[in-house]
């Protein structure tokens, strides 16, 4: 199956990273989000990281131009007709990505793969929601998805050895390593990365250290590029928040209840890098 038009949906910091991703090895993108405002903030960032490209020498001017040629937007998600494959990078949201992978099983054609962002609901309850439950897998990408090279690759139950192969190649094709994990809350990533991020949180709320002596022990301690509670604001709280949830409600264990501080947060709209304020001001 050769795959022409890469359909992304949701254009926040996966979103458009991934969009810049594929058009940058190549791809033709459809970049869907529910407003022309999201889109716009998608693309300015996309042809921000491109500039930079350009004056550090990584790319010419006229390979910027193509790449931004590569990239169309539409807020109107029946576009999605012309695409080969999708990639849904929308909120962590278990209600939102339902309905979304049920409108997208419905305008796309039957041999399109449905894949999903999620960084912890399982694909399988999402699968369960098309008529397609064999062409449907996570290919969840690292943030900030330009820089990271992994993408974890997660088969439902009901995936078919032919979308994991698909898969597999395009995040190859994409210039990252794969590598599969099992479809259980959290996967691989975020069942190890999002607890410690929470523990964090804890020894803040604790009283433990604070906030700069916590991260400047995993910096300069395991040798982390950034600290936890540094990079839990450039994941987002709302986003860690959820995931927490998810690992919590998923496994039915006490071990990963989300730290009452990390809620707080998020309830008074701190989320990190994104709203400008979180456990650092922006
Ligand atoms: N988008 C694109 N490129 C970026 C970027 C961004 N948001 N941030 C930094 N970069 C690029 C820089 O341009 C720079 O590129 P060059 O090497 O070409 O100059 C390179 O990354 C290094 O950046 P800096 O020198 O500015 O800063 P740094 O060395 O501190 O690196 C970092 C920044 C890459 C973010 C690094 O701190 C890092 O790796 N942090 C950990 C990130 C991480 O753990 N991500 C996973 C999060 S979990 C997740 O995403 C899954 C989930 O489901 C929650």
């Amino acid at each position: 199956m050769e795959i022409k038009i890469f359909g992304v949906i949701g254009a926040g910091q996966m979103g458009n990273g991934i969009a810049q991703v594929a058009a940058i090895s190549g791809f033709n993108v459809i970049m869907n989000d529910i407003s022309m405002e999201f889109l716009s903030k998608g693309m300015k960032t996309i042809e921000r990281l491109l500039i930079k490209g350009v004056e550090k020498g990584k790319i010419s001017p006229d390979e910027k131009e193509a790449v931004l040629g590569r990239i169309r937007t539409t807020t109107d998600i029946t576009e999605m007709k012309s695409a080969d494959f999708i990639v849904e990078a929308a909120t962590e949201n278990e209600p939102i990505k339902f309905q979304l992978f049920k409108d997208l099983d419905g305008i796309c054609a039957p041999h399109v793969i449905l894949s999903s962002n999620t960084s912890s609901i399982p694909i399988g309850r999402i699968a369960a929601k098309t008529r397609r439950p064999d062409k449907v897998i996570g290919m969840h990408f690292m943030n900030p998805v330009p820089v990271m090279k992994l993408v974890e690759v997660i088969p439902a139950i009901t995936t078919s050895e032919s979308t994991l192969r698909i898969t597999w190649d395009l995040a190859v094709k994409f210039g990252k390593t794969p590598a599969k994990a099992d479809d259980y809350p959290g996967f691989i990533a975020n069942r190890i990365l999002m607890p410690m991020i929470n523990e964090a949180i804890y020894c803040l709320y604790h009283g433990v250290g604070t906030r700069d002596d916590i991260d400047t022990v995993m910096k300069l301690g395991m040798n982390h590029p950034m600290g936890p509670l540094a990079l839990a604001d450039l994941i987002g709280l709302d986003t860690c928040l959820a995931i927490m949830e998810t690992l919590y409600k998923g496994f039915n264990d006490s071990k990963y209840r989300p730290c009452p501080l990390l809620r707080k947060y998020v309830e008074a709209g701190w989320l990190g890098r994104k709203s400008n304020r979180g456990f650092y001001s922006y």
